[in-house]
């Protein structure tokens, strides 16, 4: 469990510790989660409105889907099942 489902509104990412740090968005369409960890080098990427930057050389992706925006990364941040179960957020790792 990450949070409250009431913590997270439609249109919203935020990020979530529990080990690493997960950022969730939640859509119209549902939740999506991605992992933090930089597909680059393994830096940990910081949320930055809709995107995910990664401090240690620049490279960005997109909060929602963990698909890169800009390199040097090339491959999309590891992406996680996650769901409201109960009135929770709840990741499948
Ligand atoms: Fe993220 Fe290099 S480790 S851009």
């Amino acid at each position: 469990v990450l949070a409250k489902s009431t913590d997270l509104a439609v249109g919203e990412t935020k990020g979530y510790k529990s080990g690493n740090t997960f950022f969730v968005t939640r859509s119209s369409s549902g939740l999506s989660a991605v992992d933090e960890t930089c597909t680059h080098q393994g830096c940990a990427v910081e949320l930055s409105g809709k995107e995910l930057h990664c401090p240690c050389h620049g490279s960005s992706f997109m909060a929602a889907d963990g698909k890169v925006i800009n390199g040097p990364a090339t491959r999309s941040l590891k992406s996680y099942v996650v769901k409201d179960v109960d009135g929770n957020i709840v990741i499948t790792l």
